[in-house]
């Protein structure tokens, strides 16, 4: 229903919304002038070390300016905009339970406002509520952010997180958060580096690294992904052009075309790459001398085999009992690969950290190998021996002949 109410009963109203704690968001839209450089206000409640605060976002057309005001200042900013500089027209207030659309009138001292009661409203509640408690890096209200979030279906019009897709938001941030100090330290070879993105699929992680690469670093890290599906080299080449984030392109190729060839290369990062495309990645990244490698295994299924086909030829007969079940056969098959793969690295002389990369309840595909190259001198030939004889017990132990990234490796020396 529409009615007619003074300026000063919608501020009562709002403020009213902020003490009762009630306010979702708001924004302000429309300009009235068409070369006002203000375009938008976003007004959101956020805690800060336990104190009420109210995030605020003026998005200009080449930049946002970000500050948190109290609930005065947010009063007063509208006001200002809304009544007595009348640079804005519309005020949407989101609250728990409605959504008011308020549009001035002309001369900035009465508002028509149009109050919806609706359920969708009450599912951003739940979401907003989770987005006061993290303060997650990539900001779906930054500039350059939200266009690539909202291309890859992750916010919708409001910026906020669609719920379905909270998971994914969750995963990238997550992956942002514990590559950030290895990006922040990685020593490039040159003045600008590169990191390839293998098996990129939509891009989603690309784009959060070269966005965060590009505000956040000093030096120019340039990211590629590389991806055998066409379709989605073109998208994702589409929405980076859109998103204006210049350091990041994508390529189609297979990563078997790629780890055969000398590659100019600062890192690589290959995230559930399937089965064996993850030791591809892997040695490409040693072949190239990476500095950094890191990668999310997915399927494990190239040991499975060669476990049961030597079985019975090892001197350890009780491990029949786990191979017997599917389910534990994987998991056996999984850690003793990843643990292969991080000896491997080792050997190559990589630092080598196994993580869990997010919980359980999201993926099952949740291990992170992280290497980073160490210096040549730390790395004694008595440490490689030490670590190529238990390479060859694990082996012998599991009844494994060979690993596929020992098989890459051999091509190299
Ligand atoms: C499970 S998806 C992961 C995508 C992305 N890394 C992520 O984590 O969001 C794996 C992607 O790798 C691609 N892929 C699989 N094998 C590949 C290969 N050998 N070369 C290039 N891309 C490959 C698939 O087409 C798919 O898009």
């Amino acid at each position: 229903m529409a009615q007619t109410l003074s300026f000063l009963h919608l501020l009562d109203t709002l403020q009213n919304f902020m003490r009762d704690r009630q306010l979702i968001k708001i924004t302000l839209s429309k300009k009235r002038h068409k070369n006002s450089g203000l375009q938008n206000i976003f007004i959101k409640p956020i805690l800060i070390k336990g104190i009420e605060s109210f995030s605020t976002v003026l998005r200009f057309q080449t930049k946002d300016i970000t500050k948190n005001l109290t609930a005065d200042d947010i009063l007063s900013l509208i006001k200002n905009t809304l009544s007595e500089k009348m640079i804005l027209r519309h005020c949407d207030i989101f609250t728990t339970s409605n959504h008011i659309q308020a549009i001035m009138n002309k001369d900035g001292n009465a508002v028509t406002a149009i109050t919806h009661q609706n359920k969708s409203i009450n599912q951003i509640t739940v979401s907003l509520g989770h987005n006061i408690t993290k303060n997650r890096l990539i900001d779906p209200s930054n500039v350059t952010s939200r266009v690539y979030l909202k291309e890859l279906g992750l916010i919708d019009n409001v910026e906020q997180i669609i719920p379905s897709m909270q998971h994914k938001y969750k995963q990238i941030n997550k992956y942002l958060e514990i590559l950030k100090p290895y990006i922040d330290k990685l020593r490039p070879k040159s003045q600008e580096a590169l990191i390839y993105d293998m098996g990129s699929g939509k891009g989603y992680l690309s784009f959060v690294l070269a966005d965060y690469c590009l505000q956040n670093n000093l030096k120019k890290i340039d990211v590629k992904g590389v991806e055998i599906r066409q379709n989605l080299v073109d998208q994702s080449n589409n929405i980076a052009l859109l998103s204006k984030i210049s350091n990041l392109t994508f390529e189609t190729g297979s990563i078997s075309d790629y780890f055969k060839k000398q590659i100019f290369l600062d890192g690589i990062v290959a995230l559930h790459a399937c089965d064996t495309a993850t030791d591809e990645a892997i040695y490409m990244g040693i072949k190239n001398d990476a500095s950094l490698i890191v990668v999310a295994p997915c399927c494990h299924r190239q040991i499975r085999k060669n476990i049961l086909e030597n079985m019975d030829k090892t001197n350890h007969s009780f491990l029949k009992h786990i191979n017997k079940h599917g389910i534990l056969l994987e998991r056996e098959a999984e850690y003793i690969t990843d643990t292969i793969r991080a000896l491997l690295l080792e050997i190559q002389g990589y630092k080598v950290k196994v993580m869990e990369f997010i919980n359980l309840e999201n993926t099952p595909k949740n291990i992170l190998i992280i290497a980073t190259k160490l210096r040549l001198n730390k790395v004694s030939k008595k440490d490689t021996e030490k670590l190529m004889a238990d390479l060859i017990s694990i082996k012998n132990h599991f009844g494994i002949s060979e690993h596929y990234l020992e098989e890459l490796l051999k091509i190299k020396q």
